[in-house]
């Protein structure tokens, strides 16, 4: 073999190798788009938080984000709605009542400013952005407490702002759910 043939061959391999690792490297990116995709669409990792709407002017005169509405609601299909709103410098409840072992959606917003909203031992965590809706579903396996603070600078008060998740078990928020329309666990 003369020197010129084996560079020639090196040249080869050296090509072989780097269209395998351009296939392996187009092959992983087209991995992560579809898992992002397929998230995305199915709710399973990234919350949709500009999806909706909700004006932060009138949150309190009207709608789905008025202070009676707010709080956990126990729904026909034995799932659970908890409606939230953060404001300078807590969230509305302050202590949010779910059952353990239950389909849970969340559904919350801002009144002034972009406030963090993030559940301790949990993977729950987004942003509340005024003028859009957060959603996310969960569910917690255990009863429990879990501190819930708020965790994006949102002005001076910022470090003093936290509410609590109160995981009771389903039996016993079912029956309180049958006395109240909206609950939480405020004033327990
Ligand atoms: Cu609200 Cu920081």
């Amino acid at each position: 073999m003369t020197a010129q043939s084996e560079h020639d061959e090196g040249l080869e391999i050296a090509a072989r190798i780097e269209r395998r690792w351009a296939w392996i490297a187009t092959a992983l990116i087209a991995l992560l788009v579809a898992v992002t995709i397929y998230t995305g669409l199915h709710w399973a990792m990234m919350p949709p938080s500009r999806v909706e709407t909700a004006d932060p002017r009138t949150l309190h005169v009207s709608g789905e984000f008025i202070e009676s509405n707010l709080g956990a609601a126990a729904e026909a299909d034995g799932s659970v709605t908890v409606r939230i709103v953060a404001q300078q410098y807590s969230f509305t409840p302050q202590c949010i009542l779910v059952p353990a072992g239950t389909p849970i959606t969340v559904r919350a917003t801002s009144a002034d400013v972009v406030h963090g909203f993030l559940v301790d031992h949990t993977n729950i965590n987004t942003m509340l952005v005024p003028g859009y809706v957060s959603t996310f579903r969960t569910s917690f396996a255990e009863p429990g407490d879990h501190p819930m603070p708020c965790h994006e600078f949102c002005g001076t008060g910022h470090q003093g702002m936290w509410a609590e998740v109160k995981v009771v078990d389903r039996d016993t928020f079912f029956k309180q759910a049958t006395n109240a329309r909206r609950l939480s666990c405020v004033n327990q």
